[in-house]
C-alpha cells in the first residue's frame, strides 16, 4: 500500500484530485468509481477545477457509484445521486448515460444489485476506485460482519452509520435504514484503489487497515488484500500511525 501524508483535508483533496486529473488526461475512457460523503468533497472542488482550466474530453469517461440509499427519491437533496449531480455530474458536465449509481427507489433491490454488478461488468469493470471510510471502518456502505466475498447487495445500516449520517437529514429518525452498494469483492475487483481519510474520527480505522490485521470487524482491512491501494491520510487521520514517528 502506498500511504501519502499530507498536512491537512486541503492537501489531501489536492493531491488525489491531480492523481485522478492524470489518469483522466491519459486514458479518457477511464472507469471511475466514485464514492459520497463529506470527505470528498474538497477533491471533487479540486477535480472539476483541474478537469475545467485544462479543457480535458471528459466525453467518454463512465463514473460509477459506490452506493445508494434505499427509499429516498432520486431527486431527493440528501440522495447519493443528489450529492453526485451537485459536486461532480452537472459541474464537470458528464451525460446521463456516462453516470451509473444503484436505484434506491426499486421495488427489488436484489434484482437492481445484479443489474447494476452487469452494468460494471459490461463496461468492462472499474479502471480506479475512491473510497472514504466510516468511523466503523465500512466502505461503501459494507458494514462491520460483511463477508469479504460479496457483491453488490441490499444491507441494513448499522444504528451508529445512521447516526454518523443523521448530519445530512432533519432528523436522525429520517436517515434511511437501508442501502445498495457494492460489495467488497466488486471493490476489490477495481485496478486501482484510493483510499481518502481526513480527522481524527477516521484514525482507528487507519490504524486497522495499516497495522491492524485482516478481520471481518474492520471491512476496511479488505484492502490489505488489493494489489495497488493509495491511501491519502491527513495528521489527524494519522495520529494513531507509527507512534514513535514524529
Ligand atoms: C457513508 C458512505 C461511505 C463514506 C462514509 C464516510 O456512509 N456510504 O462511502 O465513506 O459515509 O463519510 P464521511 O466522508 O462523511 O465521513
Amino acid at each position: 500500500m502506498k500511504i501519502i501524508k499530507v498536512a491537512d483535508y486541503d492537501e489531501m483533496s489536492r493531491k488525489s484530485a491531480e492523481m485522478f486529473y492524470h489518469l483522466i488526461h491519459k486514458q479518457p475512457e477511464i472507469r471511475l468509481g466514485l464514492a459520497t460523503g463529506s470527505t470528498p468533497i474538497g477533491f471533487y472542488d479540486q477535480l472539476v477545477g483541474f478537469l475545467k482550466s485544462e479543457e480535458v474530453d471528459v466525453s467518454k469517461l463512465l463514473t460509477f457509484n459506490l452506493d445508494e440509499y434505499i427509499g429516498l427519491k432520486q431527486n431527493s437533496p440528501q440522495s447519493f445521486y443528489a450529492f453526485m449531480k451537485e459536486h461532480f455530474y452537472q459541474p464537470v458536465g458528464l451525460r446521463d448515460d456516462q453516470t451509473f449509481i444503484p436505484d434506491g427507489t426499486v421495488q427489488d433491490p436484489k434484482k437492481e444489485s445484479e443489474h447494476y454488478e452487469q452494468l460494471i461488468q459490461q463496461a468492462g469493470g472499474i479502471d480506479i476506485q475512491l473510497l472514504g471510510v466510516g468511523t466503523n471502518g465500512h466502505i461503501g456502505f459494507n458494514e462491520p460482519g460483511t463477508p469479504f466475498n460479496q457483491r453488490t447487495h441490499e444491507v441494513k445500516l448499522k444504528e451508529s452509520t445512521r447516526e454518523a449520517n443523521a448530519r445530512f437529514f432533519d432528523s436522525k429518525d429520517v436517515v434511511p435504514t437501508r442501502a445498495i452498494t457494492m460489495g467488497i469483492e466488486t471493490i476489490l475487483d477495481a485496478k486501482k484503489v484510493v483510499l481518502l481519510a481526513s480527522g481524527e474520527r477516521k484514525a482507528e480505522a487507519i490504524y486497522q487497515l495499516v497495522q491492524g490485521e485482516v478481520s471481518g470487524s474492520w471491512p476496511i482491512t479488505a484492502l490489505k488484500n488489493h494489489p495497488d491501494v493509495t491511501l491519502f491520510v491527513d495528521k489527524d487521520a494519522a495520529s494513531k500511525l507509527f507512534v514513535n514517528e514524529s
